[in-house]
């Protein structure tokens, strides 16, 4: 078991979340109160036989099961509501900073307004009780000219987003398939990261910094499976985005024991701890940090690392990078 103190300083320390899905925050509680607020009618009779069907197999599996939740985002007010419910959540784990991604595509493609989307998500972050940026994700099982598309309806919106990722099924469609988008997204000052190497091989990794020129990697567990790999992204100070809960209901690891957050750790890694898609995979950032600490040999020093490199990571200017680095010196200098 967890020790009490260690346990008590991964919830109170202060952290940022940098892989957090917005339509992955909904809770089956918060679906069903939209789906009757918006007349939608579901696949499943309540809320539990709903959580009965967050069993997983790999990442299509949960990815089928997730948009069909996103299905009762129909207004302005929808999207707001849960963004406002993940805000307050994550303050309650005492993230400081949230880079959320957002997938428009899903919901355009049931006829929503870009505007009701990322107006409703934005507004929220406005009202929040934490610092938070969005991250416009394209969906890689759709094809490049759609996700051009996607950028082009964004640019009214410019200012509500800081960058743009890369998410949904992964093996079949690598990173070089949005070269073209990632380039243009680049020449607009946007930042970029992909989702690479949670199912598929070290070299959509690669692709994703060489073809794409992304800043973070998501995930990325997949890159021990090769040495140059690692020893670049240690070079490079390359951080990753690993998710241990989501990787461990999306069958990446078997069990959570036999996860590499601490290999990763070991390497010189930038490796972070997030939470993917709390509402699918049990637990939101402080239940992400206890399941991995309680599991694997990670201590205090492992903490404030963790701690260190998510705002290390973060697309903040450095002031408000070195304000957050100095909370973290500070508590950890207080738990001595
Ligand atoms: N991987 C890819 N796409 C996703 C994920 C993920 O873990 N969560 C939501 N969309
Ligand atoms: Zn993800």
């Amino acid at each position: 078991m967890l020790d009490e103190q260690l346990r008590h300083t991964i919830q109170q320390m202060p952290k940022a979340e940098l892989h957090i899905h917005i339509e992955g925050s909904l809770e089956p509680e918060l679906i069903f109160a939209l789906a009757q607020r918006n007349g939608v009618t579901l696949a499943y009779p309540s809320v539990e036989m709903l959580r009965e069907a967050y069993a997983f197999s790999d990442l299509q599996s949960f990815l089928d099961i997730y948009y069909a939740g996103a299905s009762v985002l129909l207004t302005e007010q929808d999207f707001y509501d849960m963004t406002a419910s993940y805000l307050a959540r994550a303050a309650a784990d005492n993230v400081r900073h949230a880079e959320i991604f957002f997938d428009p595509q899903t919901h355009t493609a049931r006829g929503v307004p870009f505007a009701t989307v990322i107006d409703g998500i934005w507004r929220a972050c406005q009202d929040a009780p934490i610092s938070a940026a969005l991250i416009m994700c394209f969906l890689r099982h759709l094809s490049e000219e759609e996700a051009l598309v996607t950028l082009e309806e964004s640019l009214p919106h410019r200012d509500k987003f800081i960058g743009v990722g890369l998410d949904s099924s992964e093996v079949g469609h690598p990173p070089e398939k949005f070269a073209r988008v990632f380039e243009r997204a680049r020449q607009l000052g946007l930042r970029l990261v992909a989702h690479a190497g949670e199912e598929g091989p070290p070299a959509y990794i690669e692709s994703a910094l060489d073809v794409l020129k992304v800043e973070r990697i998501d995930h990325g567990v997949r890159c021990l499976e090769s040495p140059a790999l690692v020893e670049r992204l240690v070079r490079e100070r390359m951080a990753l985005t690993v998710c241990p809960l989501s990787n461990i209901k999306l069958r990446v690891f078997d069990v959570m024991g036999s996860h590499n957050l601490r290999t990763l750790l070991d390497k010189g890694l930038a490796a972070t701890v997030n939470s993917d898609d709390p509402a699918y995979f049990g637990g939101y950032m402080n239940d992400n940090f206890i399941a991995a600490f309680e599991a694997l040999p990670l201590d205090a020093s492992h903490a404030r690392q963790l701690a260190r490199n998510s705002f290390e990571a973060a697309f903040v200017d450095p002031e408000k990078k070195r304000a957050f680095l100095a909370e973290v010196d500070a508590f950890f200098a207080n738990t001595d």
